[in-house]
């Protein structure tokens, strides 16, 4: 019988990836979206007539019932959240609402639906924010800097909650950074490597950041995908870290993405007091020896190569959109 998939989130960054790997494995992908006044279908378009979209939203736990009831998934993928942690100081409570209780609300849906349901929390290395080891691993204790990381820890504890009191298939993945061409524009990746074409290109002449010495272990969020179906397809769930082990300064990735062009970052970036956060996570890096030995995961992309695909690809992007 045919996989049946619940992908929330589909309209983000993973959520589109996810999508295209579970139809490669034969799956049917159902695509929960919310209401929004413009179309967003950007990173899905070029599927869109391979997949069921259907109405919801993590704040309302009826239409997540009603999802289910309708669609009957094997699985469900719960990659929705408020994601952006520089938002979660400004909208705390709305963060803790969708990125913490929506967990809540879809777990409650599984277990009163369909407790046979295997799901996926997109937990995160924020949960490990002021950190207590180096590098971290399922067992580091958590210490958030952000009302984003803290909704994040909430999220991830119900799931093992959850599977502990109601014997739920429940997986969490601590996933570290992981970028692409399908980054939102406001991610520090994304934003350099848009940057960096924008000048190239001659529409921009300076790029304003923050905090140039953060260091995270970046991956490339294909390679990442695939570990969420994975961690489904094990006989026991369980929870992992997905990480490449390796970390780089945000002033290290300037380097490399103005580099590709030509350029020299000092020339262009300019630190700017807004994009500085209330409490800073300074360095992440993650040890994956549990994904790579139970799962037999690893990432396949290179630091260099993510950043020069991206650099590559907003020059691409901008001159479709400007026409040179
Ligand atoms: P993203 O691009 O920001 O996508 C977030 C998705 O959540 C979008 O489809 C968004 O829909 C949806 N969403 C937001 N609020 C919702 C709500 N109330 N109800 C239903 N859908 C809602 O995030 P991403 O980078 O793909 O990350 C996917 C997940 O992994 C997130 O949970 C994120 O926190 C987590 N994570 C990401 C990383 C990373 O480095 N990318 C690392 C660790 C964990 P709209 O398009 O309508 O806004
Ligand atoms: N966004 C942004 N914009 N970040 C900047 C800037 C800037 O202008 N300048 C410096 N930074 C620094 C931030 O202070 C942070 O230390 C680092 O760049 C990365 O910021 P983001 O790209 O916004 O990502 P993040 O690490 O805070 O969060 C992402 O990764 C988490 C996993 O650790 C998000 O994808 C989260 O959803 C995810 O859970």
């Amino acid at each position: 019988m045919k996989k049946r998939a619940l992908i929330t989130g589909i309209t983000g960054q993973d959520g589109s990836y996810l999508a295209e790997f579970l139809l490669e494995q034969g799956y049917e992908v159902i695509g929960m979206i919310r209401r929004s006044s413009t179309v967003n279908f950007e990173r899905i378009k070029h599927i869109q007539d391979r997949i069921t979209l259907a109405p919801g939203d993590l704040m309302d736990e009826v239409s997540l019932i009603g999802l289910l009831r309708e669609y009957r998934p094997t699985e469900v993928y719960n990659l929705a959240a408020q994601s952006f942690v520089q938002t979660s100081f400004s909208q705390p409570v709305f963060t803790g609402e969708v990125t913490g209780l929506g967990v809540t609300r879809l777990l409650d849906a599984i277990r009163i639906v369909d407790p046979e349901i295997r799901f996926y929390q997109a937990s995160s290395s924020e949960m490990f924010g002021k950190v207590v080891e180096v590098p971290q691993r399922e067992t580091t204790p958590f210490y958030p800097r952000s009302p984003y990381g803290v909704a994040k820890v909430y999220g991830h504890w119900i799931t093992v909650n959850y599977r502990e009191s109601y014997n739920l298939f429940a997986c969490s993945g601590i996933l570290f950074n992981h970028e692409s061409p399908r980054r939102g524009l406001e991610f520090v990746t994304r934003k350099i490597t848009h940057g960096v074409a924008q000048i190239k290109l001659g529409l921009a002449n300076e790029l304003r950041l923050g905090n140039l010495e953060a260091q995270r272990d970046w991956g490339y969020a294909r390679d990442y995908v695939k570990a969420m179906w994975l961690m489904l397809q094990q006989d026991q769930p369980d929870d992992y870290v997905i990480a490449t082990g390796q970390t780089h300064s945000v002033r290290r990735f300037c380097e490399i993405a103005f580099g590709h062009v030509g350029l020299d970052y000092r020339d262009y970036v300019v630190q700017d007091e807004r994009f500085y956060r209330p409490a800073e996570v300074d360095l992440l890096v993650g040890d994956a020896s549990k994904a790579r030995e139970k799962l037999g995961w690893q990432p396949e992309t290179s630091f260099e190569e993510l950043v020069q695909m991206m650099v590559e690809a907003d020059l691409k992007l901008l001159k479709q959109e400007h026409r040179l």
